[in-house]
């Protein structure tokens, strides 16, 4: 089954949350069960420099990938009803909650600490998790992240449990579109 309008004032579902929290696992199953065109500022941003986003950290830093975020999701303003995967970073700049706040839905994907740390160290190449302490360093960006998300999150979602299909499925059901099959799928 595919739900076509996900919200009626046609805003954008943007998701949000730490590196981890399975953004762009839940996108993909967004975009299949929606039919919405998925953008992911990550890869947008790898696209336009040519390069992956660890490459982009070691050649350019992270102030310029920061700005480069921004802008990627400047060039989205305006354009209709989509999926957004972001970056866990997103939240830092004022300017980009404000372009998210302007059209979108927002969906902060949380879990506990455990859970999301787990899962962002699958992956060997998160420039942020490059330290003497990853462990250290997670919890600590989690910790000055939580309030951010916290602040601007719409939805949030306890991601620790579920499968990605289940997340995407809990999201359309608070989203009101769908009913739920087992009410246990919805966070407080
Ligand atoms: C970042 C998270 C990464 C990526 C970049 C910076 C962050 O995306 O944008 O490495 O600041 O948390 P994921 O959240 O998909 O890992």
């Amino acid at each position: 089954m595919r739900y076509c309008a996900v919200n009626r004032a046609g805003k954008s579902i943007v998701l949000i949350g730490m590196m981890g929290a399975g953004k762009s696992c839940v996108g993909r199953s967004l975009h299949r069960r929606t039919g919405l065109v998925l953008r992911d500022i990550d890869e947008i941003v790898a696209a336009n420099f040519g390069t992956s986003i660890p490459e982009i950290f070691v050649e350019h830093g992270e102030k310029t990938f920061r700005k480069a975020e921004t802008e990627a999701l400047r060039c989205m303003r305006g354009e209709e009803q989509r999926i957004i995967v972001t970056g866990g970073g997103i939240v830092l700049r004022k300017e980009n909650v404000e372009i998210l706040r302007s059209h979108s839905v927002i969906v902060w994907l949380d879990g506990d600490e455990q859970t999301l740390f787990a899962r962002a160290s699958r992956k060997q190449h998160r420039p942020l998790l490059q330290t003497e302490n990853p462990r250290k360093t997670f919890s600590q960006i989690l910790a000055a992240r939580r309030p951010l998300y916290a602040n601007i999150a719409d939805i949030r979602v306890d991601t620790s449990v579920l499968t990605d299909e289940e997340v995407a499925m809990a999201i359309l059901v608070k989203l009101g579109r769908i009913r739920p099959k087992r009410r246990s799928l919805i966070s407080p």
